[in-house]
């Protein structure tokens, strides 16, 4: 990569920073106040002694980039074009991390190992990828083009091409399991508002998604039970399901 070559890198990864921080106002602030580009800047030199076999050095500007910056990105992960770090305090860039082209990373964000294994250990990831300030994406998985890392997540499997994912685990949006149709009606039917156990990713929720479906189909059976007996000529007492006194309308003033 000959210094012409690094300067219009380095005037591209400038330029990408106002398309994606409304905050950014001139190339000269860009150059001297955003830590996410003077750390890719040291990075690109420090990447460009790890491929000429000049570890240490390597090493040694990373450093430097980590003490001015707060991010530390290893010399030997492969960056592309036009990254953009916004805030950046706490990145870490793990060793054999590959990042690709117009890929957005927040504050805290972490592209680490989960083995101490050698050979390929940390994330790939394609381009336009966006991941939120706190997210940890840990061992050696792809997430794919234009996927949104939520902030916070901590991803552990791959993330398919432009996926959402959020939470720990992380989950897809979209891939959400939906609260079952006998599961809310009963939840209803015993003054329970559904909408007060949403949809979402927390043990909590989904013991409750469980118990709720558990609960409708105990019901189901016990119907069944009594339309047996009544088919054998047995009378069985007719019972109402208590309720559970919850008032739907407090919950949903507190859950929204
Ligand atoms: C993940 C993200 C990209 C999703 O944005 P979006 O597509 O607009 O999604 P929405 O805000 O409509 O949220 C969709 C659902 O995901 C949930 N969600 C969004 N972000 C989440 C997160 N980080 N963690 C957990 N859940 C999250 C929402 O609560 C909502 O759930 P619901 O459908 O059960 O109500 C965004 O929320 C995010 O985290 N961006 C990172 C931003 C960041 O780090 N900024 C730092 C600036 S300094």
């Amino acid at each position: 990569m000959g210094n012409a070559f690094m300067l219009r890198h380095l005037r591209e990864d400038i330029h990408s920073v106002f398309g994606r921080d409304p905050a950014a106002r001139s190339f000269w602030e860009v150059l001297t106040c955003y830590p996410g580009i003077h750390a890719l800047l040291l990075h690109r030199l420090a990447h460009r002694l790890w491929r000429w076999r000049l570890f240490w050095p390597g090493r040694f500007v990373a450093a430097i980039a980590r003490w001015l910056t707060g991010i530390e990105i290893h010399p030997g992960a492969v960056i592309g074009r036009r990254f953009f770090i916004d805030h950046g305090m706490g990145v870490v860039i793990g060793e054999t991390a590959i990042v690709g082209d117009d890929v957005t990373l927040y504050h805290g964000v972490t592209l680490g190992g989960t083995s101490w294994e050698g050979g390929k250990r940390h994330p790939t990831l394609g381009d336009r990828v966006t991941v939120g300030a706190g997210a940890k994406l840990l061992g050696p998985i792809a997430v794919g083009a234009g996927a949104r890392i939520g902030s916070n997540a901590v991803v552990t499997r791959d993330v398919p091409e432009n996926a959402t994912a959020v939470g720990i685990p992380a989950r897809i949006l979209d891939e959400r399991p939906p609260i079952k149709k006998e599961a809310r009606e009963h939840a209803e039917s015993i003054g329970f508002s559904a909408y007060a156990v949403g949809n979402g990713d927390d043990p909590w929720t989904l013991a409750l998604h469980s118990l709720l479906d558990h609960a409708a189909k105990t019901d189901q059976r016990l119907a069944l039970l009594r339309e047996q007996l009544a088919a054998a000529g047995i009378k069985t007492p007719e019972a109402e399901t208590p309720n559970t006194g919850f008032d739907p309308e407090y919950l949903s003033k507190i859950v929204d």
